[in-house]
């Protein structure tokens, strides 16, 4: 039987994926103004000013921070460096407030936002602006991660980050546990001193490469945790997900690591109430902070992926309107 026929949930999701194709509707949702209310929740603002004010609220309630600058798949060469641009200042202009250091607030970067699929050299693009961006953490104490995109680009990713890795063995990478891949790479990458953000994927992907049923997702995700919590590195539990959260501290407290080997992860908007409970038990807990213009697929892919999400948004237009 065909589960995405009769799935109101995967129905939702495709029909909003879908509409966020929609160049008309688009455009009306980010020229809202309410939107700006309601996108403010999940995403800090526009530019590097206002990112920095909300890492450094967020730090002051004892929570770590990783920011990403909105944007992917990047045509345009010159958007790539523009994108690059926005990191430095942004990495100096956190470093000036005493933010990074000891990674206290680190930045996330797409790399098909610093070039990656530029039909010239976009590998190299990406690359180069990577290291760039690399090189002002390292200066400033901080790290960086690459977050993990399309399945396509998932060898791309990897590869790259081993060549960070060369000069900066504190780059992190995103695997994701809807991949029928990811415990291998996992068992790869799980070696003294590798930063792995495990979560479980948000995009539409085929059964060719990837589980479709929630509860497989949600079973790799723990045999991947497993793998991650008994290696040597540094595991960044990514996910909102109270049974995943609970499992990830029932393996810790089995392999006997500290406090500080290991992190949770959430998004801005989500679960902040659980954030805070995390951090106030001694856990380390970093919350990935959006922020830039392009604040619209992110959105509708956090819509997609819990409806209360969306009703949110649509309460908030239609009590404005
Ligand atoms: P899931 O969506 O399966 O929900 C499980 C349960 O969690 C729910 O039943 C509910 O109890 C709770 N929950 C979830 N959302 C909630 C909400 N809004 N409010 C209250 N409870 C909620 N993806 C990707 O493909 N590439 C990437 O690089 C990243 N990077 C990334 C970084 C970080 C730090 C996070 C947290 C996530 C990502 N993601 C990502 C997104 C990730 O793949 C995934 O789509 C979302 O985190 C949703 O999955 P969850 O594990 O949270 O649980």
């Amino acid at each position: 039987m065909d589960l995405d026929v009769i799935d109101p949930a995967s129905w939702l999701r495709r029909g909003l994926l879908g509409v966020s194709r929609n160049d008309s509707l688009r455009s009306v949702i980010e020229s809202a103004p309410v939107s700006r209310d309601v996108v403010s929740r999940f995403v800090a603002g526009a530019g590097n000013d206002q990112a920095v004010e909300v890492a450094s609220s967020l730090h002051s309630t004892g929570r770590l921070v990783t920011l990403d600058y909105l944007g992917e798949d990047t045509a345009d060469p010159q958007m790539a460096q523009d994108t690059k641009r926005v990191y430095l200042d942004l990495i100096g202009a956190l470093a000036d407030r005493g933010l990074t250091s000891g990674g206290k607030v680190e930045v996330s970067l797409k790399l098909s936002a610093l070039g990656q699929a530029l039909e010239q050299d976009g590998e190299q693009i990406a690359l180069d602006n990577a290291r760039e961006i690399c090189r002002a953490a390292a200066n400033a104490d901080t790290t960086v991660t690459l977050d993990m995109e399309d399945y396509s680009t998932t060898d791309l990713t990897l590869s790259a980050q081993r060549e960070l890795r060369q000069d900066w063995p504190w780059v992190g990478a995103v695997l994701q546990s809807y991949l029928y891949r990811t415990e291998q790479d996992c068992r790869d990458l799980a070696y003294e001193g590798s930063r792995v953000r495990l979560c479980k994927g948000a995009y539409k992907q085929p059964e060719s490469v990837a589980y479709q049923d929630k509860s497989e997702v949600d079973k790799s995700y723990v045999r991947c945790l497993k793998i991650l919590m008994q290696g040597q590195g540094y595991p960044m539990v990514a996910t909102h997900d109270p049974r995943m959260i609970e499992i990830a501290g029932v393996l810790a407290d089995r392999g006997q690591r500290a406090a500080d080997s290991f992190e949770y992860q959430m998004l801005l908007g989500i679960r902040p109430d659980e954030q805070q409970r995390l951090a106030d038990t001694g856990a380390r807990v970093r919350v990935y902070t959006p922020y830039g213009e392009e604040w619209y697929g992110y959105l509708v892919r956090r819509m997609a992926e819990r409806p209360a999400n969306l009703a949110f948004f649509v309460r908030a237009v239609a009590t404005t309107g």
